[in-house]
């Protein structure tokens, strides 16, 4: 029998009542059944990289995030701009995982929410340079800028606004295609 596919979720935001977790746990609502949805919380709780015990000695929390990495098979990431950029706490995430290579060649999705109507371009345009880096696949129709974000969903994570519904739902069919197949 194959083994259940598991799409593993990022929020670049650590923030209690976050838009942008919030938008993760809408995601989960179009999850075809048999897939595995999980939204990881743990990016908090990661060391700073350091390259010095990188591959050597890296902490136990790092070698969980890696392995479940490992084991996923699509990533999305929903993440706010701060100062014109992404989060430190998820790009520090993200340097955990430049050498060790979890997501090489992984399918990835990536959503960017703002209060603002730019929608967080600046952190959407570096997310994707970083993910560059890291070798992953953006799938097609995985890019997703959410602008005006505080209009467009409920605080328990429901989305109201129609055109985002749908852009959400063909970013989730997108990537299931993708790892189906
Ligand atoms: C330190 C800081 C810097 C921010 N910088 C930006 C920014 O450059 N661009 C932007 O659109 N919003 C910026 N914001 C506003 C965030 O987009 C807003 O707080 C958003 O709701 C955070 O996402 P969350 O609700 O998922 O925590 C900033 C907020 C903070 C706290």
């Amino acid at each position: 029998m194959a083994k259940q596919k598991k799409i593993v979720a990022i929020s670049g935001s650590i923030r209690e009542g976050s838009s942008n977790t919030n938008i993760l746990k809408a995601l989960a609502a179009f999850i075809p059944d048999g897939i595995d949805y999980t939204i990881y919380n743990g990016i908090k709780e990661l060391p700073h990289f350091n390259p010095d015990i990188d591959r050597m000695e890296p902490p136990a929390v790092v070698e969980d995030f890696r392995k479940m990495l490992d084991e996923s098979h699509a990533l999305i990431i929903c993440t706010p701009e701060y100062a014109k950029s992404v989060p430190g706490v998820l790009k520090n995430a993200l340097e955990w995982l430049v050498s060790s290579a979890e997501l090489y060649k992984k399918p990835v999705a990536v959503i960017t929410a703002s209060p603002s109507i730019a929608g967080g371009d600046k952190a959407h345009e570096s997310l994707l340079l970083t993910l560059g880096m890291l070798d992953t696949i953006v799938v097609k129709k995985g890019s997703l800028l959410v602008p005006s974000v505080r209009t467009k969903f409920t605080d328990d994570g429901k989305v109201t606004d129609e055109n985002t519904k749908q852009s959400l739902i063909t970013l989730i069919q997108s990537i299931v295609d993708q790892i189906n197949n």
